[in-house]
């Protein structure tokens, strides 16, 4: 896990989002892993507002999301089939049949994670799968006790996590209970991981990402067994971890070879 602490939100994901047009540069064809929630809008908006100066040919790129609510009309406003299109697949110019997000409104919601994981499998490997986080250390909709070697299937949201998400629903009532999500293993089996927080709110989450105790207590502390993960945080979100110094140490030493995937 290589841990990068930046300054702020602005530097972190102008970090993260270089590395994904990297990806992408080299590999057209990349299948990329996207994630939703406030934590990546900014780096969504970086990579719009550079295709009019430095634009890259996101034509053939392929996406998966993490997750969706379940009921949600892809028209509703906290769907994230419609923050896909707000932020992501429309600026983006991705077509139709290049973007895969769990159908919410299946008839046969079993079958559609079933179908949504073999079609990863059909055409993954992910290539780079963008994360955040959730206060309880959720990646995905993957809660505290969840498998670690799930994958996906249909999940009931925690009291917290429905609370956290409640602010862009007009009231908690509205926010769904159930939602289909990857799962824990499927994330573990792409390429490269780069997850994002940002916020006093994330302190604890990371804290057992980074340096806690294997356990889906923690889901995200899951991300320790990745060969290929960035974790790129503030230094609110830094604030609860000892080895602080030692990953900004790292991370000023590194070769520069290393820091061209960045460029
Ligand atoms: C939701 C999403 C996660 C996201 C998390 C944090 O629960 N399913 O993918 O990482 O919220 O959201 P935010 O970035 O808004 O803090």
């Amino acid at each position: 896990m290589e841990v990068i602490i930046v300054k702020d939100r602005d530097e972190g994901s102008e970090l993260a989002a270089r590395r994904l047009r990297n990806r992408v540069s080299s590999k057209p064809a990349s299948v990329l892993g996207l994630a939703t929630g406030q934590t990546p809008e900014l780096l969504y908006r970086k990579l719009t507002e550079w295709q009019d100066s430095d634009p890259v040919n996101f034509k053939q790129v392929i996406t998966f999301n993490l997750d969706e609510y379940m009921g949600l009309e892809n028209s509703h406003p906290e769907s994230y089939h419609y923050y896909m299109t707000t932020h992501f697949w429309g600026p983006l110019g991705i077509l139709e049949d290049q973007r895969f997000i769990p159908n919410g409104l299946s008839k046969d919601p079993q079958q559609e994670c079933l179908n949504y994981e073999a079609m990863i499998q059909e055409k993954g490997p992910i290539d780079l799968q963008l994360l955040g986080i959730g206060r309880d250390g959720h990646i995905g909709f993957n809660e505290p006790m969840s498998s670690l070697g799930s994958r996906t299937r249909i999940k009931t949201l925690t009291e917290s996590t429905r609370k956290d998400n409640a602010a862009a629903f007009s009231s908690k009532s509205e926010v769904p209970y159930h939602v289909i999500t990857m799962g824990i293993q499927t994330i573990l089996e792409a390429s490269e991981i780069v997850m994002l927080a940002f916020g006093d709110a994330k302190a604890e989450a990371i804290k057992g990402c980074v340096e806690g105790p294997l356990t889906s207590v923690c889901p995200a502390s899951a991300l320790q067994m990745h060969p290929r993960c960035k974790v790129i945080i503030d230094e609110a979100a830094a604030k609860r971890l000892q080895y602080q110094s030692y990953y900004r140490e790292v991370y000023e030493k590194k070769p520069s070879w290393q820091k061209a995937e960045f460029v």
